[in-house]
């Protein structure tokens, strides 16, 4: 894709924060953010040595950085333990018996936990993976509902040192058995099922599926009493959480692991078929997250703070758990579908907890105002005193929506642009600082050096596209591809020298604002998650009928990019409604519901380069209504193509 364009968009509406918030605010002037990110570029270690001081460290630090490109150790000679960080650390403050985690299920039903229980917890289930035989280093696979014992289960892991590998509640047996087979888990941490949209959503069969083949390294299985359906034990393999937890104490002392031990993988979509195992280790991750949640949402002590996302995707492990426990806040979690039992149930959970602190991801904040006012507008939403976006760019509609209709034109809205690589928060305004304007993520976070390149690695000048790059290390940096360092070389290092390439492209503002406009790679991005075409053609594939596939994203008003695919049918097969609807459901259960294609267009043929490559663009520009859409047995006429081809243009 060329990127050497001027971006039209230009957005003019400028927002200041309240100078009620700022005179409150941790930082409140631009200068102050100046002088820190300063200090965070041109002096890196004295700026994270002091956040990382304000944590818990078993041993302290030799150095703070030591990096050879493209591979970082940040706290050398550390020792470290994460949970303690997250839980024991408040134990001996007045955050002892405060709530840390707020739960409400589904059904309406709530729990609460007290860093003080919450400690309880954690230090028996830690006992539990004990007493089945993990042991650090360890790989675990965490299949859980949106409950505190995915959270627990996570915390736990990181307590002993075993590596938690959390797969998103929505993902197949497929994509399970992938999972297993890559990171090499020896233990899965499951639930009968959990609540979504009124309806169990089993997770134990799926378990069961993944391992009916007989080829992981599983050799426990630790379910979760959730739903309480009937659902199959296998004797020796599978125990219930509750009996293992009963046998157990509650004393378990938090060993501190190096700096560098691996903390978690986190699949997340790429180019191929494959996904990669983003690997993130300990002291770093956790100053990254802990700075992060401290200075973006502005925490205080009085805090009901409210991230949406699934713990399966990395806005979950960040800013459910890690950032937001490790400054002894309470987080409130949520298991269930925003429309469920109402469209009004978000808001009615912010009146009910008083939540005063919502991050959300833009697709949510289309489906409301799809949804209409009223159901907002019948809530107390006055608690509210900061806003959140993440996952995808938020169109500057929704942004006004956002701030006026939930927000009452009173709270900042942070547009906070990362990614599962990064680990923290990049490029975002502070609450107390930035000026926002709608569509934009800002400023770059301390540490966070980031620019826009053009082919030949130099600076584009203002409003011109480019791809975003980082040119320094940072704490919370994924620090491999988990077993295989070569495809981590190539994907994030080796396009500019010694610069990390984040695969989006993006323009900045006269004002120094990064404006993302989207992936520079066949990654699409589907309701705020990252899905790789590669991976859908090879679901689409694997299915008999089908020979060759083509999947690109079509604009969409609600999910960002919905799902496109072209087909090319086998010999003898006859594309028909219901080959499309099969194939659909297909890709469904191979990848996970997200994966599910809008559309299944049948083509004699996929339009080519010379050199034999999909010319994407081409299907881009079909599905974004170039060519008038037929019925979805109607194949399509790419004949139009084979000029160019004869012309000899290679594009793409
Ligand atoms: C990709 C990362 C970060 C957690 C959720 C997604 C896109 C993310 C923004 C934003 C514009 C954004 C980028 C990025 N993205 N946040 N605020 N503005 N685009 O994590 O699945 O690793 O996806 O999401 O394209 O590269 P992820």
């Amino acid at each position: 894709m060329s990127t050497d364009f001027k971006s039209l968009q230009i957005e003019n509406r400028v927002f200041p924060p309240s100078a009620e918030f700022q005179a409150k605010a941790r930082i409140s002037s631009m200068d102050e953010y100046k002088k820190l990110h300063a200090e965070s570029i041109n002096s890196p270690d004295t700026f994270w040595a002091r956040e990382a001081s304000e944590l818990t460290w078993q041993k302290r630090w030799d150095k703070v950085l030591d990096w050879q490109p493209p591979f970082a150790k940040w706290f050398v000679g550390a020792k470290v333990n994460v949970s303690e960080n997250c839980v024991d650390r408040h134990l001996t403050t007045h955050r002892k018996e405060k709530v840390a985690i707020l739960w409400e299920g589904e059904p309406g039903d709530t729990r609460t936990l007290t860093y003080a229980q919450l400690h309880v917890e954690v230090c028996k289930f830690a006992n539990v993976l004990k007493a089945q035989g993990i042991k650090s280093g360890d790989r675990v696979l965490i299949y859980m509902p949106m409950v505190p014992e995915a959270a627990i289960a996570m915390l736990a892991c990181s307590r002993i040192g075993a590596v938690h590998s959390v797969v998103f509640g929505g993902f197949s047996a497929e994509s399970i058995k992938d999972r297993l087979h890559d990171s090499g888990a020896i233990a899965i941490v499951t639930a009968d099922g959990g609540w979504r949209r009124g309806k169990i959503v089993p997770l134990k069969p799926h378990v069961d599926t993944a391992l009916s083949s007989g080829e992981s390294n599983v050799k426990k299985v630790i379910v979760l009493k959730r739903t309480g359906q009937e659902i199959a034990m296998q004797a020796g393999r599978d125990t219930w959480w509750h009996d293992e937890v009963a046998k157990v104490d509650a004393n378990c002392p938090a060993e501190g692991f190096d700096a560098e031990h691996p903390l978690y993988i986190l699949y997340t979509s790429g180019s191929t078929g494959k996904p990669k195992g983003i690997l993130h280790t300990s002291g770093g991750y956790l100053v990254g997250t802990y700075c992060t949640s401290k200075y973006v949402f502005d925490l205080r002590d009085d805090d009901v703070y409210w991230c949406t996302a699934d713990v399966g995707w990395v806005t979950g492990h960040s800013y459910i758990v890690y950032g937001p426990l490790a400054n002894g806040a309470t987080a409130l979690m949520y298991e269930g579908a925003p429309d469920t039992p109402h469209f009004g149930r978000f808001w009615e959970i912010i009146q009910k907890h008083k939540v005063t602190i919502l991050y959300t991801a833009p697709t949510a904040i289309r489906a409301f105002i799809k949804w209409g006012d009223e159901h907002p507008n019948k809530y107390d939403l006055s608690t509210l005193r900061l806003l959140g976006s993440v996952g995808e760019p938020i169109n500057p509609e929704a942004w006004m929506w956002y701030h006026t209709v939930i927000g009452g034109g009173r709270c900042p809205i942070v547009d906070t642009w990362w990614q599962t690589e990064t680990g923290s928060i990049m490029i975002t305004p502070l609450p107390g600082v930035t000026p926002t304007k709608p569509g934009t993520a800002t400023l770059p976070f301390f540490g966070v050096d980031a620019a826009i390149l053009d082919e030949d690695g130099n600076e584009v000048g203002p409003n011109e596209g480019g791809k975003l790059v980082i040119r320094k290390p940072w704490p919370s940096m994924l620090r491999t591809i988990y077993g295989d360092a070569e495809r981590y070389q190539q994907t994030y290092w080796s396009t500019y020298k010694n610069i990390y390439l984040a695969g989006d492209s993006s323009r900045r503002d006269e004002d120094g604002y990064f404006w993302i406009l989207g992936r520079i790679d066949d990654v699409l991005n589907v309701s705020g998650h990252r899905l790789g075409t590669a991976e859908v053609e090879s679901a689409l594939v694997s299915h008999p009928a089908v020979a060759e596939a083509a999947a690109v994203g079509r604009p969409d008003e609600i999910k960002g990019q919905a799902v496109v695919v072209f087909v090319t049918v086998k010999a003898g097969v006859q594309p028909s409604d219901a080959l499309a609807a099969e194939l659909k459901k297909h890709v469904g259960n191979v990848i996970g519901a997200i994966a599910r294609p809008d559309d299944v267009r049948f083509t004699a043929a996929l339009p080519k380069t010379r050199s034999g490559k999909i010319m994407r663009r081409l299907l881009k520009e079909v599905v974004a209504g170039g060519v008038v859409k037929g019925d979805t047995t109607t194949l399509e006429d790419f004949s139009v193509v084979a000029a160019l081809q004869a012309s000899g243009k290679d594009d793409e």
